[in-house]
Parts: structure tokens; C-alpha cells; sequence
């Protein structure tokens, strides 16, 4: 197949192209080299075409394209509300100039990624009023150590249960809206051209090349710089938070599935939650990883983010159903790899 794919310099971008090249298929890799992930050192691949999806022409690399793979998003979660515009004009209009660009030259079958973060805060258990999204959490409970979040309803005690892909979106950082607005883009050009979607929600993706610590940085970049350094990664709360942890060779390998079987999903948006399927604590995961390094024991601080979620795990069954998806790397075991993995320098 000829794939297009966006964000090919990138940390995910970069596994699906591999993976996708060992498979036979001819990839077109383009790449806006963002100075936030790429620093502005000018150390370029000459096989990736330097291409900014907000402005640069797009219809001759879309020539003769089976399906379009598109990575190329800023990701984090957002520092301030200052970042706003950059996440929208990035992750929205150029998707949005994407789409435009897929529909001229008859495409009509997309890989999109997307992420948990659509789901905000998760979804929860309540004993006395059933499934409830948590209630946004208190800042004199936080003060006092009381990290898990309420019934919305009642007030009482609540506890998270895995999300499945029809969970409302919830979204609560400039980077969860954009990638809803993304993925509800792709699902009007789906109605518009008869196409299809195939959006994959990444769990907290990490292995080898993944960005060393930077403002955007999630919290497995962090532990791992912060061993680099010598020093002890710094666990918020009281290290219960719970999230999954799934390898990037298993995000590429989903993302390389899905290329070969969008064409047999029927038109429309067709989501699935990427995850390894075995949820870890925060406490664990900076265990495992100081633990393989050798390193200085984590610190539980009971520092916290207010708007931090506590708890969001999926459920990767339609995954393993709609695309042959399994994760194949168990956290405890890639974690412990992470530990020495090479992180990427910008
Ligand atoms: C992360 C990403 C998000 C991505 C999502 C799914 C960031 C900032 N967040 O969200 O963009 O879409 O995974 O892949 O990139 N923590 C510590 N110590 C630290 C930092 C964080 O204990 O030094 C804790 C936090 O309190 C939180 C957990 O680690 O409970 C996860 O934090 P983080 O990785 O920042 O955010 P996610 O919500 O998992």
C-alpha cells in the first residue's frame, strides 16, 4: 500500500514508519519539525518532506496515496491558556486542510490519533447512583490527602471502571479539545466523501526515542529524564493514580494494523482505545523504572495538580476485535526496558 504519514519525525511517527516499511508498504513521510519537539538545531532527514499541514501545498504528495496515516499534532496537555491558538491551528486546521486536500485527491480512507484524554476525568462506579463521571476534585480534599474523586450526585465514594469507546467526550486541556474537534473533522469528511475513520485512542505511550522531559512531557518522560539526571522521580498524590502504559512498538503496530484494514470498516468514524490492557499505578511505574535503573527509590510527595486525572483506564476489547490488536509488551517488562531506552534530545 502507499501510506501517507504525517509527524513521520516524531516519537510515534517514527515507529509507524519503520514497522510499516518492514511490512512492504511505500510510505510518503512528511514532517512540519515543530521547534517545541525538534528544537530548531536544523538536523532534518532528507526522506521526510518538510511540510507544515497549516499552510504548504498537499495535493501532489497525496497523488496515487492509499491511506493517509496522520501523527503530526503538538501534544502535552497545554501549559496556560496561552496555548490554545497553537493547538488549534495545528491539530484542527491542519487536519481540517488535510481533509480538504484527502477529498481532492479522492482519499478516502484515514488513521487518525487520538487519545484518552477525550474522556477527561473517566468514568466511575457509584454504589448508591450507578455509572457517573467523577466530580471535578476539591481543592480542601486534595489539601488534606483525599486524592480519589466523588459521586457527582452524592458526594459518597466512587470507584473507576475500565471506559469503553462509547463513553461521552470530556474533554478538559487545549490538547483533549483539539483531538475531539479532530476527531469530529474526520467524522464530517467521512459524511461528506463516504469515507472512512479509523481513530485510535492512545493510552500513556512511551519507549525508545520517546522526548526527553519538556514542558509537554507526560509523566513517564519525566521519571525517566529524572533518573538521567541521578535524581528520584517525584511521585504527586499518593502514587494510586492509575493509567495504562502501552509500549510505542505496540501504538506502531495498531497503527500499521489499522492501515491495512480501514477499507473494511464501513464509512463513517470508527474509534478504538489503544492500551496495553494491564493497568499500573504511578507509584509502581516509578518503581519499576528506578528499580531497573539502579537509580534513587522514588518520593512519594503528596504534591498535586488539581486538574490532574486521577484514574482513566480503557478497555482494548474492540481493539483486539475490530483490528487483530494486542498488545504484545507487558508494562512491568517495558518499563523496565524504558529505564535504559535512549530518550530523544530536541
Ligand atoms: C498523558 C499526557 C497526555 C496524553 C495522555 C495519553 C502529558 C502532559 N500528558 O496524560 O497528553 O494524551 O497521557 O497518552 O503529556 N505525575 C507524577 N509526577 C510527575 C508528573 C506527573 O506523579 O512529575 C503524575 C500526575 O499526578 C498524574 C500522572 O502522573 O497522576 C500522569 O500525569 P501525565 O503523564 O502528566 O498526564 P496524563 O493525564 O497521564
Amino acid at each position: 500500500m502507499r501510506i501517507l504519514l504525517t509527524g513521520a519525525a516524531g516519537f510515534i511517527g517514527g515507529h509507524i514508519r519503520s514497522q510499516a516499511l518492514a511490512r512492504g508498504h511505500d510510505v510518503v513521510a512528511l514532517d512540519a519539525y515543530l521547534p517545541q519537539a525538534h528544537g530548531t538545531g536544523g538536523a532534518y532527514d532528507s526522506s521526510i518532506h518538510r511540510i507544515d499541514l497549516r499552510h504548504d501545498p498537499l495535493d501532489e504528495v497525496l497523488d496515487g496515496i492509499d491511506v493517509v496515516c496522520h501523527q503530526a499534532a503538538m501534544v502535552g496537555n497545554g501549559v496556560d491558556a496561552q496555548d490554545l491558538p497553537d493547538y488549534a491551528e495545528h491539530n484542527d486546521a491542519g487536519t481540517a486542510r488535510l481533509l480538504a486536500a484527502m477529498s481532492r485527491a479522492g482519499g478516502r480512507d484515514l488513521v487518525l490519533a487520538s487519545s484518552m484524554v477525550v474522556y477527561g476525568d473517566g468514568r466511575y462506579t457509584c454504589p448508591v447512583d450507578g455509572d457517573v463521571p467523577p466530580a471535578v476534585r476539591r481543592e480542601d480534599d486534595l489539601a488534606a490527602g483525599r486524592f480519589d474523586p466523588r459521586c457527582p450526585v452524592c458526594g459518597g465514594e466512587i470507584t473507576w471502571r475500565e471506559i469503553g469507546e462509547d463513553t461521552p467526550f470530556l474533554p478538559r486541556t487545549s490538547y483533549a479539545a483539539s483531538k475531539v474537534a479532530q476527531e469530529h473533522y474526520a467524522g464530517a469528511w467521512c459524511t461528506l466523501d463516504d469515507a472512512r475513520t479509523v481513530a485510535l485512542r492512545y493510552h500513556n505511550v512511551y519507549g525508545p526515542g520517546m522526548p526527553a522531559d519538556t514542558p509537554y512531557a507526560g509523566v513517564a518522560a519525566i521519571f525517566r529524564s529524572a533518573i538521567a539526571r541521578g535524581e528520584a522521580p517525584q511521585v504527586f498524590e499518593d502514587g494510586q493514580q492509575v493509567r495504562d502504559f502501552v509500549h510505542v512498538s505496540d501504538v506502531a503496530r495498531a497503527n500499521v494494523l489499522a492501515i491495512e484494514r480501514v477499507a473494511v470498516h464501513p464509512p463513517g468514524l470508527t474509534p478504538y482505545n489503544i492500551a496495553s490492557g494491564h493497568p499500573f499505578t504511578i507509584g509502581e511505574m516509578a518503581r519499576v523504572l528506578a528499580g531497573a535503573a539502579d537509580g534513587a527509590p522514588p518520593e512519594l510527595t503528596g504534591d498535586y495538580r488539581r486538574f490532574d486525572v486521577r484514574h482513566v483506564v480503557a478497555s482494548p476489547r474492540a481493539a483486539t476485535e475490530g483490528l487483530g490488536f494486542t498488545a504484545e509488551i507487558a508494562p512491568e517488562v517495558g518499563l523496565a526496558q524504558l529505564a535504559t531506552d535512549p530518550l530523544r534530545r530536541r
